[in-house]
């Protein structure tokens, strides 16, 4: 007999998501590099985010999930479905934060993928394929560059060893701190990178003000920015400041600091265009009062949804570079076209967000692109992918200050725990 649309499995998934459960959740796991000032620091493979990562673990397998890991330490907690030979439907995000973060910047996406299964659990729904909730090894890419490794490293194994190398500001090697990782995870089944996945849905929050703005508490996400990280590393020679003449000065800061000003003028002339422009890390070398800099090198972020404006970015760049005449050098260590997420996608996440929208007495979803980057945008090189987002209070992220209404966390894990069913049924 054929069942009224609202008794269906991704119905009864999504109305069996408990709010409290949630709130609780996201507290227990925020414990971990909790601040006083209500933050969270935990970056990637630290002490902290390791120990986590046994509470992850723990809270998986008292759901009932198996736990795998793989060879980035990306941690893996799967359901079984009726027919474990399908590929799974993977939903998660990342547990790593930024030096100062918030409680919400990927743990939410893990969390309410585990809210996800304790609602299957609960409505005793079984899927016909497995679901996997994942939690991807430095996403924030703050302590050792470039972003988004462990997920990069699953859809393309080939890129891992080159990521091996990178090192933090102590100098110690990603390898080595994976190395600590892996070790520290005994017993956990090794799975492969790269397996074949039906699916994958990552829900985040905005980071931003556009649902904030419009009174809209879920947004549909058709895809990501364009991002390119670079070093610009500016020469110098160090010598006293007391002594050394200001006509006989080879000083870094002092081709460092005009360049910096180049490009946010660059920046602000392509403002109808969106080009995001951010020199978020500095380093002085040696960081002395008085001590001429002998070398200062600081990072360019540069965003736009358009691939063409950062090409136009790169190459002006590029000409200061060329002007110095060695005395500036620059090296990418990053670069992502545009993500676009596939209509049948869209389509089911505005099925799923419009019903837990609808039910609350809320408007519909609004479609919009993500200024972030995610995990998701690997994932769409490997599977059909797309991501689901909730409003940032006043845009903040990146920030101690970061939240987001505690109904808008649970609509959120409503639209993820109905899409993932309904997905896992296909
Ligand atoms: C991810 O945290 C980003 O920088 O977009
Ligand atoms: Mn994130
Ligand atoms: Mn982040």
């Amino acid at each position: 007999m054929n069942q009224p649309p609202s008794l269906d499995a991704p119905a009864r998934a999504q109305d069996a998501v408990n709010h409290d459960r949630l709130q609780a959740s996201i507290a227990a796991l925020a414990a971990f590099g909790g601040r006083a000032d209500g933050g969270v620091s935990r970056e990637t493979l630290t002490d902290i985010d390791l120990a986590s990562r046994r509470h992850l673990v723990d809270q998986a397998r008292a759901l009932g999930c198996e736990v795998m890991i793989d060879d980035c330490a990306n941690l893996f907690f799967r359901r079984p479905g009726r027919d474990n030979a399908l590929p799974a439907v993977l939903t998660g995000s990342h547990g790593d934060t930024q030096p100062v973060g918030g409680k919400l910047d990927g743990a939410y996406g893990v969390l309410a993928g585990l809210e996800t299964i304790a609602a299957l659990n609960d409505a005793g729904i079984e899927t016909l394929r497995p679901i996997e909730v994942v939690a991807w090894t430095n996403e924030e890419g703050s302590r050792f560059g470039p972003g988004a490794m462990g997920s990069s490293a699953f859809v393309d194994p080939s890129r891992l060893p080159g990521y091996l190398g990178s090192t933090d500001k102590d100098g110690v090697r990603f390898g080595d701190a994976l190395q600590t990782a892996l070790a520290q995870a005994p017993g956990l089944p090794r799975c492969a990178m790269q397996r074949p996945l039906s699916a994958c849905v990552e829900l985040h929050i905005e980071q931003g003000p556009v649902l904030e703005r419009a009174g809209i508490p879920l947004g549909v996400v058709t895809g990501i920015q364009a991002v390119r990280w670079f070093t610009v590393s500016c020469h110098g020679v160090m010598a006293h400041a007391g002594t050394t003449p200001m006509d006989e000065r080879r000083d870094a800061m002092a081709a460092a600091m005009p360049l910096a000003q180049k490009l946010y003028d660059y920046a602000a002339s392509q403002s109808a265009t969106q080009l995001r422009l951010t020199l978020g890390r500095w380093q002085v070398t040696p960081n002395s009062v008085n001590t001429i800099p002998g070398r200062v090198d600081f990072t360019v972020d540069m965003r736009c949804l358009d691939d063409g404006v950062l090409d136009g970015f790169e190459a002006f760049l590029h000409a200061q570079v060329a002007a110095s005449q060695g005395a500036v050098t620059i090296e990418r260590f990053f670069q992502r076209a545009p993500t676009h997420f596939p209509r049948p996608m869209l389509d089911l996440i505005q099925e799923a967000a419009g019903r837990a929208s609808a039910r609350a007495g809320l408007p519909a979803p609004l479609a919009l692109t993500s200024g972030a980057f995610h995990d998701a945008m690997y994932l769409a090189d490997h599977c059909p992918t797309a991501m689901i987002f909730v409003p940032s209070e006043k845009g903040i992220s990146h920030n101690a200050a970061e939240a987001t209404a505690p109904r808008d966390l649970f609509l959120g894990a409503q639209a993820l725990a109905y899409t993932v069913t309904a997905l896992a049924n296909r």
